[in-house]
């Protein structure tokens, strides 16, 4: 990407501007984090309820103090063991952030992502000063419209979001393919850490580097406690109404939606799968988690956009590996068919 493109988007960023921008996840949604009203811009661009907290992403560990106070040790010990990677940290907020990024919170959240177009757009932006109060933080949700699926391509970026973001930073693809780790460590006293959001970065990985598992959501209340967008069960979804079904099943199940003439999309990770007729409502991804989840958003996009009257999502393995897949899945299912 050349030297100008970075230079401009620094720019817009300080003007209150939006610049979309690839992380190893998915395309962020970018804005000055210290200024509230370019925060407002995000909620307006995505239709996004103005109560939900966004990711600041930072050039690194060093400016993480402009944004948190009381950091306890196990935040730099993650912060040393991940970033720049794909894990988010929920702190207590430094009294300079706005609320407007925090949600009304008390905490805040915060990453490093590890994408090296957002790494230099991170540090040009701090070498130019970083936006109001010099705080150097760039807000940046998902660039997708508020409970859609998310963008791992520039392309997709445009779709979503069309006009109302000044700039899209291309890099491609995202090699993570779905949404950070989020991990609590603002809670009072000795209770353990808390994963909000599974991802890419595993409970066990974590407990390696802090030697604490920490607790897992509690998929009821999450869906009773919205305050983590990502713990709304409408979220990730296609507008095509979707369906997991079991692999053993998936013969009957489409050979009934056939016989009805639905026009269904499959999307398969195994051999095992029957024919689905037309071959274009077919999408392949690979049989282990990592590459899955890279190419699963991208595959959801298209089925949703093939006219399909059903996605048929072959169910996945319940093994550990492929929790953050099946949190996306779940979700996506349950958002499906909503206008
Ligand atoms: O991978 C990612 O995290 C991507 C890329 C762009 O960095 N960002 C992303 O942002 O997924 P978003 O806004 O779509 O999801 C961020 C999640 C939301 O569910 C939000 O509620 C939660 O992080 N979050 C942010 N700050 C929080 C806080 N202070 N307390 C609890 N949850 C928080
Ligand atoms: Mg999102």
């Amino acid at each position: 990407m050349k030297r100008q493109e970075f230079s401009r988007a620094v720019e817009l960023l300080q003007a209150g501007q939006l610049v979309a921008f690839p992380t190893e996840t998915v395309y962020g949604l970018g804005a000055d984090a210290a200024n509230p009203d370019a925060v407002a811009r995000i909620f307006a661009a995505k239709g996004r309820p103005a109560d939900h907290p966004l990711i600041v992403h930072l050039a690194g560990s060093a400016y993480l103090d402009r944004w948190a106070r009381a950091i306890p040790n196990v935040a730099w010990e993650l912060a040393e063991a991940f970033w720049p990677g794909p894990l988010t940290l929920i702190l207590k907020r430094a009294p300079e952030v706005p609320y407007a990024v925090t949600g009304g919170q008390e905490t805040v959240g915060v990453r490093v992502p590890a994408h090296p177009v957002a790494l230099d757009l991170l540090r040009a932006y701090a070498q130019a000063g970083g936006g109001h109060s010099g705080l150097c933080g760039i807000a940046a949700p998902s660039a997708n419209r508020f409970g859609r699926i998310s963008p791992t391509d520039a392309a997709h970026v445009r779709e979503e979001l069309g006009n109302s973001v000044a700039l899209v930073l291309d890099g491609g693809r995202c090699p993570v393919g779905i949404e950070s780790t989020i991990i609590d460590l603002s809670r009072a006293g000795d209770q353990p850490p808390r994963l909000l959001r599974p991802g890419h970065i595993t409970p066990e990985q974590i407990a390696t580097v802090i030697g604490i598992f920490p607790e897992l959501p509690d998929v009821q209340q999450a869906v009773d406690t919205p305050r983590v967008s990502g713990s709304l069960d409408a979220h990730y979804a296609p507008l095509t109404p979707m369906q997991l079904v079991k692999t053993e099943q998936l013969s009957a199940f489409i050979g009934g939606l056939q016989q009805d003439g639905r026009r269904c999309g499959l999307l398969a990770h195994t051999r095992r799968t029957p024919a689905v007729a037309p071959a274009h409502a077919l999408r392949q991804l690979p049989d282990d988690a990592q590459g899955y989840a890279r190419g699963l958003y991208a595959a959801l996009r298209e089925l949703d956009q093939a006219g399909n009257d059903l996605i048929v999502v072959e169910d996945i393995p319940a093994a550990p590996a492929w929790a953050a897949v099946s949190d996306r899945l779940r979700r996506a299912a349950c958002g499906s068919g909503e206008e």
